[in-house]
């Protein structure tokens, strides 16, 4: 059992039926769409968006069961991550996701494009079907604010300017977004309060910029067996993330290094270790405990309950990652 296995382990039975219904969902109205979802949510994956969505829910119903609304934002949730996947896989040219060859790999990028606003526009559709205007609001701004992410990084690549202010607004776009909206409108949908409710946004919020910055370390940390990518692809495509920007306060190398795009042979390899040899890693690593720890400071306030202690550890999973 993986630790994120045990740890949602209040909401297992709801993540059984949330894979269930995904499969379904996904309108099987052409074979090659109904295919290559097939192909994404049975494959899996972490589910931690969807079990954040479902524990907030549960924290924030108390004695009483959560509502068949609340399922289906779990269940919107993880499709508007998937399609905001398969559409990141065809920009990043990625090969395997999830363990199993991308859609885009299968089926082509024109496929993958077209497969992907599917999913977004499923996921839109049920999400309308909630009959709640303030989650539609905050589930539409999010794939708004997917697509921004992905313009706003391609526009920064290789701008070894780019400052940490900058990284974290785009690490917000890119991911926390999702993490925000999706908790605050699973409080929503409890009726709790105004406050409340921005408590869960920014919880969701910092545990979001937290889990990226996390995912950025790694690209420097784990090997390539585990990423199922060539480790130090990110740098290499020219994402400037938490290590590399405090890296480069530290070496005047690495800025000739990506300036020019590691056009010389040796050119990589030497700033994955001017990025080792810095305290970028650990001065990232502070960075996402930070973040994680003011996720922790939001819900506080919430009633305590087994599903609270449990948003609560999932601070230090997002963090134990790393280990
Ligand atoms: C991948 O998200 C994209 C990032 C924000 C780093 P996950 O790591 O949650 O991917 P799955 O859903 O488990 O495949
Ligand atoms: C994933 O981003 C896509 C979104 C968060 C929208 P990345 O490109 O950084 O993540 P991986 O490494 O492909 O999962
Ligand atoms: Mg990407
Ligand atoms: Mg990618």
């Amino acid at each position: 059992m993986t630790p994120a296995t045990s740890l949602f382990s209040p909401v297992e039975a709801d993540l059984h039926i949330l894979a269930d219904n995904l499969k379904q969902l996904v309108g099987n109205d052409h074979p090659i769409l109904s295919l290559a979802a097939e192909h994404l949510f049975g494959a899996g994956g972490k589910r931690i968006r969807p079990a954040i969505v479902l524990l907030v829910s549960r924290a924030t119903m108390s004695k009483d069961d959560i509502t068949p609304r609340h399922r289906r934002l779990a269940e919107i949730t993880e499709m508007i991550h998937t399609a905001s996947l398969v559409h990141d896989d065809v920009v990043d040219e990625s090969e395997k996701r999830r363990g199993v060859d991308t859609v885009h790999s299968l089926f082509g990028n024109r496929v993958a494009v077209l497969a992907g606003d599917f999913l977004f526009a499923q996921a839109s559709w049920y999400l309308a079907n909630l009959d709640n205007l303030d989650v539609v609001k905050l589930l539409s701004q999010v794939i708004m604010d997917l697509a921004t992410g992905e313009i706003v990084q391609a526009v920064n690549s290789f701008d070894v300017d780019i400052s940490m202010d900058t990284y974290l607004q785009k690490t917000y776009y890119k991911t926390a977004t999702l993490f925000a909206n999706s908790s605050k409108a699973a409080g929503i949908l409890s009726e709790v309060s105004q406050q409340t409710a921005e408590n869960l946004y920014e919880y969701g919020r910092n545990l979001g910029l937290a889990f990226q910055i996390v995912d950025d370390i790694f690209d420097f940390t784990s090997s390539t067996d585990t990423l199922g990518k060539p480790a130090g692809s990110d740098l290499e495509d020219g994402h400037i993330t938490a290590p590399v920007i405090y890296a480069l306060e530290e070496k005047q190398e690495l800025k000739t290094l990506i300036k020019r795009k590691f056009k010389q042979a040796g050119d990589l390899e030497k700033a994955l270790m001017l990025v080792e040899d810095s305290k970028g890693i650990q001065r990232s690593r502070d960075l996402a405990a930070s973040k994680a720890k003011l996720a922790v400071q939001h819900i506080a306030q919430l009633p305590s309950s087994p599903t609270r202690q449990t948003l609560i550890d999932m601070a230090d999973y997002v963090l134990s990652r790393l280990n």
